[in-house]
C-alpha cells in the first residue's frame, strides 16, 4: 500500500495522478468534460459528465501505473470551488445540472444583498463578499427556482455540496455527505472564525440546514470506496479546493508564504496563520487548510482570466493554434507599441469585484497584428497579479517586494518569457518548482499524510524543489510607468 491516488476535479476536465511513496508522479490521465451556457453570463455541468470522467481517469491512471487498487493507500481529492451540485439522497442523482464558479445568474441577488446592507456579516463571518461567484446564492437560486426543492430540502430529502462532496457521495457508493473546510469556507454559509455553519446566513438566504455535508479536516478520513468501482475498497483521506491545495502543494505552511496558480483564472494565496486577516482591500479571508482541527488561514486574490485570455487568442481571435505559441509571439511583439488587453470576459475579480464590466483593448494602432495581441493578454495576467500583490501588501504590511518570493504553478508558468514578465511586472522574484503538479501534489499529500505514509509539514516542505528563480530585471520607473497605463486602462474599463 504505498501509492496515493490523487483527483483533481477541474473547470475544464478531469485528472487522476498516480503518486508513488516518493511523492513521484508515476502516471496522469486526464479528460475534458462539455460546458454549457444556457444563457449569457450562465456556465453549467451535467454532475453525470463529472462523475464518468473521474471513474475514467482514475481507471487509466491506476491500469497506466500498472499497479492493482490494493496497492493504493489513499485517494485525494482536490476540485473546481464554490461550483454547486444540489442530489437526491435516495438516488444520489442531481436535481439539476451544476452550477460553476463563473456562472454570473445572481448578480441581482447580490445586488440586493448589497443594497440591504448584508454585506457586512457575509464578509464578517466568511470573509468573503456578495458576489455570485460564491456558492451561497447559487444553491439559493435552485431552491427558488427548481419546483418542489426546497420543501423537500426542508424535509433532508436533497444534499448540497460542492464538487468534492459529491465525488465523495459517489465513490463511498452514496451516504457519506462531508466536505473539508476550505470548500466550506467558500460556500457562503460557513463562519471560518467558529468553523461551523453560520444560522444567520442560512435564514438571510433561506438555505435549510438539513442541506449541509459535515465538514471536516482537510486531512483524515471521510470515508472508504466502494469495492465495485476500481476493484478494492480505498481510503479517502483527503479534500481540499484546488487553490487550497496548491498552497499545500507549494508548501506555503509558514505566514507571509504566497503562491500564484494560473489555470482558467488566476488565484493567488497568502498565508496568514492561525488568524484570518480582514482584507481592506477586497481581498478575500479563506481557510488555507484545517490539520488535526486547527485551521490555518489566507488572503486570497481571485481573477478570473488568465490562461482563459490565451485560449481567447485561439478560439476567439484564432492567432494561435496552441497555447505554446503565444510566447514567441508575443516576444516578437513591437516594443513601440503600447497595446493593453483588460481582459474583463466575465467582469473583474479581486480587487475590484465589478460583475458588469467587459473586456477592452487600449492603444491599437494600424500596426497592431497577433504579435502585440498576444503580447497584451499575457502581460494582462502579470498586470493582474501585481494588483493582488499590491493589495496583499497593503492587507499585509509585514510583506515587503524585498523579502517576497511568489511561487507559481499552472499551465502557464511553462512560458519562461511570461514568469520574467511577471519577475519584472511584480518587482519580486518568481519561484518555479520541479514539481509543477502542485495542485494534484497537494491533495495526494492530503491523503498521504492521514494514511502515514508521507511526512509531516516540516519534511514535506523540505522535499520542496526550485526549478528556477525568475528575478526582476526591470527598473522601478519603467515598472510604475507600465502600470499606471495598466491601471488607467482598467479605470477606463470599470462600468460604474
Ligand atoms: O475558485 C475557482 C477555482 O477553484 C477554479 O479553478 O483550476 O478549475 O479553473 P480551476
Amino acid at each position: 500500500m504505498t501509492y496515493v491516488l490523487a483527483i483533481d476535479q477541474g473547470t475544464t476536465s478531469s485528472r487522476a495522478l498516480v503518486f508513488d511513496r516518493a511523492m513521484r508522479v508515476i502516471a496522469t490521465a486526464q479528460q475534458e468534460f462539455p460546458q454549457h451556457f444556457p444563457a449569457s453570463g450562465w456556465v453549467e455541468h451535467e454532475p453525470e459528465d463529472i462523475w464518468s470522467s473521474v471513474v475514467g481517469v482514475c481507471r487509466t491512471a491506476v491500469a497506466q501505473a500498472g499497479i492493482a487498487a490494493k496497492d493504493i493507500a489513499s485517494i485525494g481529492i482536490t476540485n473546481q470551488r464554490e461550483t454547486v451540485v444540489l442530489w437526491d439522497r435516495a438516488t444520489g442523482r442531481a436535481v439539476h445540472r451544476a452550477i460553476v464558479w463563473q456562472d454570473r445568474r445572481t448578480a441581482e441577488m447580490c445586488a440586493q444583498l448589497r443594497k440591504d446592507g448584508a454585506e457586512h456579516l457575509i464578509t464578517a463571518r466568511t470573509g468573503l463578499i456578495a458576489d455570485p461567484y460564491f456558492s451561497g446564492t447559487k444553491l439559493a437560486w435552485l431552491l427558488d427556482h427548481l419546483p418542489g426543492a426546497r420543501a423537500r430540502a426542508e424535509r433532508g430529502e436533497l444534499a448540497f455540496g460542492t464538487v468534492d462532496s459529491f465525488l465523495l457521495w459517489r465513490l463511498s457508493g452514496g451516504g457519506i455527505h462531508r466536505t473539508d473546510a476550505t470548500n466550506a469556507s467558500r460556500t457562503l454559509l460557513y463562519d471560518i472564525h467558529k468553523g461551523e455553519w453560520d444560522e444567520d446566513l442560512l435564514k438571510l438566504l433561506r438555505i435549510p440546514a438539513a442541506v449541509l455535508p459535515e465538514v471536516c479536516d482537510s486531512s483524515g478520513e471521510f470515508g472508504i470506496t466502494d469495492p465495485s468501482l476500481f476493484g478494492a475498497a480505498i481510503p479517502i483521506c483527503g479534500i481540499a479546493g484546488d487553490q487550497q491545495a496548491a498552497t499545500v502543494g507549494q508548501a506555503c505552511f509558514a505566514p507571509g508564504m504566497v503562491k500564484s496558480t494560473y489555470g482558467t483564472g488566476c488565484f493567488m494565496l497568502l498565508n496568514t496563520g492561525s488568524k484570518p486577516v480582514r482584507s481592506e482591500n477586497r481581498l478575500l479571508s479563506t481557510v488555507a487548510y484545517q490539520l488535526n482541527g486547527k485551521r490555518t488561514y489566507a488572503l486570497e486574490g481571485s481573477i478570473f482570466v488568465a490562461g482563459a485570455a490565451v485560449q481567447w487568442l485561439r478560439d476567439g481571435l484564432g492567432i494561435i493554434k496552441q497555447a505554446s505559441e503565444t510566447g514567441p509571439l508575443a516576444r516578437a511583439a513591437d516594443p513601440e507599441q503600447d497595446v493593453i488587453l483588460v481582459p474583463a470576459f466575465v467582469g473583474l475579480g479581486a480587487p475590484h469585484w465589478d460583475a458588469d464590466a467587459r473586456g477592452a483593448l487600449y492603444g491599437l494602432t494600424r500596426n497592431t497584428g497577433p504579435r502585440e495581441l498576444a503580447r497584451a493578454a499575457l502581460e494582462s495576467v502579470c498586470f493582474q497579479t501585481a494588483d493582488l500583490l499590491d493589495a496583499m501588501f497593503a492587507d499585509w504590511p509585514e510583506a515587503s517586494a524585498q523579502e517576497t518570493v511568489l511561487r507559481v504553478d499552472g499551465g502557464m508558468t511553462a512560458s519562461d518569457w511570461t514568469m520574467q514578465g511577471l519577475a519584472d511586472t511584480l518587482g519580486v522574484a518568481v519561484d518555479r518548482p520541479e514539481l509543477r503538479e502542485t495542485t494534484a501534489l497537494g491533495a495526494a499529500y492530503l491523503a498521504g499524510l492521514a494514511s502515514g505514509i508521507y511526512p509531516d509539514p516540516t519534511g514535506f516542505a523540505d522535499s520542496w524543489r526550485l526549478e528556477h528563480r525568475f528575478t526582476p530585471q526591470s527598473d522601478n520607473a519603467t515598472r510604475e510607468k507600465r502600470l499606471a497605463r495598466w491601471r488607467d486602462a482598467v479605470r477606463r474599463t470599470l462600468s460604474a
